[in-house]
Parts: C-alpha cells; structure tokens; sequence
C-alpha cells in the first residue's frame, strides 16, 4: 500500500490526567490513522514555547505554554492519506463548545484553552512539528 501523508497530535496534559489517552488512541485507530512515531513525556517551559512560536505575541501565549506544561503529555506522528485534513475532521474545532458532536474536543476537552488534542495545521507545519519531537530512529 502507497505510504500516506503525516499529522503530528499530542493528547494534552488535561486529556492524559483525565484517563483519556485510551479513549483518545482507540477513536485514532479506528478512523484509520496509523501511529508510526509515539511518546510520553512532560514539557519544559522553553520547549512548550518553541513548539508554539507562531502564536507567541497572541493573548493566549502564556496561558497555553504553561497548560502544556502541567503535566505529561503524549504526543505521535499519525500517518493517513489526507493526514492533516481527516485528523482535523476526528479532533473537531479548537473550542470544545463549537465542536461538532463525537469529535475528540467535543467528547474530551474542557475549553478552547485546556482542550484535549492538537493537530497539525499544515503538511508544512506537521513536518516541522514531528522533526521537534522524533528523531528518524524514533519513526516506524
Ligand atoms: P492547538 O491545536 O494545540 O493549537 C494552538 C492552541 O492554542 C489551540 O490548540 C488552543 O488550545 C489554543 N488556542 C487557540 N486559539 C485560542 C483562543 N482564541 N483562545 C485561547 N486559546 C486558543
């Protein structure tokens, strides 16, 4: 089968405290995505900002790389055709409230600021942002 294209996730500190990350893993299964990279570990302030440089300067910067901080968090590089599009489907909007019903937001975040998932915004964007977490030893 022709390899697919890749999306970067991590299920946040508030999903992983909450006991979603099976929940969370199984949804990802299920709709298809193979998971060739995967890790638990825990944010350091300087990494949390780097990893969320366009959006130093915004008003929610500081809120959100300290969140990421609280605690572990498990991020995986997803591989899929249309990756970064039908991951963007399975995790719904960016504001719980806005999500649409059955997506991982929707069934597992608490607000736009503590929401459960990320995903990439680009192909670009999941390169870059699975180049920051894995190294090509690290990627089956
Ligand atoms: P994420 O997909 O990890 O990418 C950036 C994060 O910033 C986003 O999820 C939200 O948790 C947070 N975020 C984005 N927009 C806003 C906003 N308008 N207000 C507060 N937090 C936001």
């Amino acid at each position: 089968m022709a390899k697919g294209t890749l999306t970067l996730t991590m299920i946040k500190p508030y999903a992983v405290e909450h006991g979603y990350v099976g929940p969370i893993l199984a949804r990802i299964n299920e709709a298809g995505f193979r998971i060739t990279a995967m890790k638990y570990l825990q944010l350091s302030p300087r990494q949390a900002e780097a990893f969320y440089e366009v959006h130093r300067g915004k008003p929610f910067f500081e809120r959100l790389t300290k969140f990421m901080c609280d605690g572990p968090i498990v991020a995986a590089i997803l591989e899929k055709e249309n990756a970064v599009d039908d991951y963007r489907s399975l995790i719904g909007a960016t504001d719980p409230t806005k999500a649409e019903e059955g997506t991982l937001r929707k069934l597992f975040g608490a607000s736009i600021e503590h929401n459960a998932v990320h995903g990439s915004d680009s192909d670009e964007n999941a390169l870059r942002e699975s180049d920051f977490f894995f190294s090509q030893l690290e990627r089956f």
